[in-house]
């Protein structure tokens, strides 16, 4: 690999397993470089899957350096929906990706995904950040409370609440998240 890409492992509790980082369209998709970059450093394979409206905030390109191979845009015919990958993280999660996933929509790369993660127990983080007044929304909060109790596999980790806003959780957070559900 091009010295370019590659990270130093800090930790190898993710060695052998594959992430799968979905980033779809809230202004906290900027971390997602950092986030697939800490992933690596505990050994992990990150393949990334980013919303249409998530790339009018952070390039396909910057996503495909921190993880060192291509990213999934859009379904194709090499059928990248059907899940593979030992867990799904949703980082950022948007409202509207919840609440279709909580809906059973599978209408882009994300929520197709995650829809066959769920279909065999693989299990899914979702760290939703927005606006307080988009998580304080009452059929999003339904969502919240129901969704992990019809799918067991799915487990939200808070965000932090600051400046009137559901902020990502610490990027080391999720990664430890990720470590302890595998
Ligand atoms: C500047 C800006 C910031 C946004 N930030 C958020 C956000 O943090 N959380 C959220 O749920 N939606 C946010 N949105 C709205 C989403 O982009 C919009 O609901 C979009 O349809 C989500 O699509 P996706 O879930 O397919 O990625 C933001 C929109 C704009 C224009």
């Amino acid at each position: 690999m091009n010295d370019d890409l590659q990270v130093e492992w800090v930790g190898d509790r993710l060695k052998g397993k594959t992430v799968a980082l979905c980033v779809t369209g809230g202004i906290a998709s900027i971390e997602a470089v950092k986030l697939i970059r800490c992933f690596r450093r505990e050994g992990a394979t990150v393949n990334v899957f980013a919303t249409p409206e998530s790339l009018k905030f952070i390039g396909k390109a910057a996503l495909e350096w921190a993880a060192a191979q291509p990213i999934v845009t859009e379904l194709s015919g090499l059928a990248e929906h059907i899940c593979t990958e030992d867990i799904v993280v949703i980082a950022p999660a948007t409202i509207n990706t919840v609440n279709a996933i909580a809906a059973g929509i599978a209408g882009n790369v994300v929520t197709t995904l995650v829809a066959s993660a769920l279909g065999q127990e693989t299990p899914v983080l979702i760290a939703a950040t927005g606006h307080r007044s988009l998580y304080e929304n009452p059929v999003f909060q339904r969502n919240l409370k129901q969704l992990p109790e019809i799918a067991p596999g799915v487990k939200f980790i808070p965000p932090k609440m600051e400046e009137g806003k559901a902020k990502m959780p610490e990027l080391l957070q999720i990664v430890e998240e990720t470590v302890a559900a595998l």
